[in-house]
C-alpha cells in the first residue's frame, strides 16, 4: 500500500501539472519510487512532449512511450474539452468504475508514492452523472489544492474548498500558484490563511522561470505534503 495524494484544482491550468511533477522529481530525488498518474487526459497529442502524461513520466524519468502512456494515462482524448465532451467526440464514453479501480490499484501497489493529477477543476465533467470530484471522493487519497493568484481566484479556491468539504474529502494542502497576471502571492496566502479551514496547509509557488528541470529544481520543497501534517 503507497501512501498517495490526489492533486485537483479550482480550474484549469493552474499549476497541477507544476505541482504535481515537481513533487514527483523531489520524492525521485529523496530516494523513493513515485508513479504519477494522470488518468484521465483531455487535449492529448502524443507528438506534444509537453503533454501532461509526458512531463510527469519525465519527472520520473521515463519516456513517453506508448506502454508507459498506457501504464499511467490510459484514458486520453484528443479535444481540449472537459473529458466527458472530449470522450463523447471520440464516440466514447469513460466508465467512471475502471477509472476509480484503476487508481485504486496504483494506490494498493508498492510504489512509495502514488501522486494522482486530475484532469480540468474540482468539478470536471467524466460522464453524463460524475465529476472529478467523485473521482476524488471514492479513491480517497488527501487532495492538494492548486489555485491561481488571478483576479478571482479567491473565490474560485474557496467554491472548490466547500465542495471538497460537502463531499468530506480530506484537503492536505492548498498550493497557491502564482498567475502569470497574479494580482498578489502574498496577499492571497494571507486571505486563505484567514478563511481556509486552519488544518489545511497553504504553500505559495512562486512564479518560476527558466526550463522545466530549472522549475523542478527552484521550486519550494512540497515533499512534506505526502506526510500527514504535523
Ligand atoms: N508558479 C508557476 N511558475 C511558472 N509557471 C507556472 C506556474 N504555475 C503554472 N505555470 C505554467 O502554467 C502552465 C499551466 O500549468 P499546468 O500545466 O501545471 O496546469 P494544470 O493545472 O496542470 O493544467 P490542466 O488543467 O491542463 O492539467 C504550464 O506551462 C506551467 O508550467
Ligand atoms: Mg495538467
Amino acid at each position: 500500500m503507497s501512501r498517495g495524494l490526489f492533486i485537483t484544482g479550482a480550474g484549469t491550468g493552474l499549476g497541477k501539472t507544476l505541482v504535481t511533477s515537481t513533487l514527483a522529481w523531489q520524492l525521485v530525488r529523496s530516494g523513493l519510487v513515485v508513479t504519477p498518474l494522470k488518468p484521465v487526459v483531455s487535449g492529448f497529442s502524443a507528438a506534444d512532449p509537453e503533454s501532461d502524461p509526458a512531463v510527469l513520466l519525465r519527472s520520473v524519468g521515463l519516456a513517453p512511450t506508448p506502454a508507459e502512456l498506457d501504464a499511467i494515462a490510459p484514458w486520453r482524448f484528443k479535444a481540449a474539452l472537459s473529458p466527458e465532451r472530449a470522450a463523447r467526440l471520440e464516440g466514447r464514453t469513460i466508465r467512471f468504475a475502471e477509472v476509480v479501480a484503476f487508481c485504486r490499484t496504483a494506490v494498493e501497489s508498492d510504489s512509495d508514492r502514488v501522486l494522482i493529477e486530475g484532469a480540468g477543476g474540482v468539478m470536471s465533467p467524466i460522464d453524463g452523472a460524475r465529476t472529478m470530484l467523485d473521482l476524488i471522493a471514492q479513491v480517497g487519497l488527501p487532495t492538494i489544492l492548486v489555485v491561481g493568484t488571478y483576479l478571482g481566484s479567491l473565490s474560485h479556491a474557496l467554491t472548490a474548498l466547500k465542495v471538497l468539504d460537502v463531499a468530506r474529502t480530506p484537503i492536505r494542502a492548498i498550493v497557491i500558484s502564482d498567475s502569470v497576471d497574479g494580482v498578489g502571492l502574498t496577499e492571497a496566502a494571507k486571505t486563505l490563511g484567514m478563511l481556509a479551514p486552519p488544518a489545511i496547509e497553504i504553500v505559495t509557488l512562486p512564479r518560476l522561470t527558466g526550463t522545466e528541470r530549472d522549475k523542478w529544481e527552484h521550486a519550494p520543497d512540497l515533499t512534506r505534503l505526502c506526510e500527514p501534517r504535523p
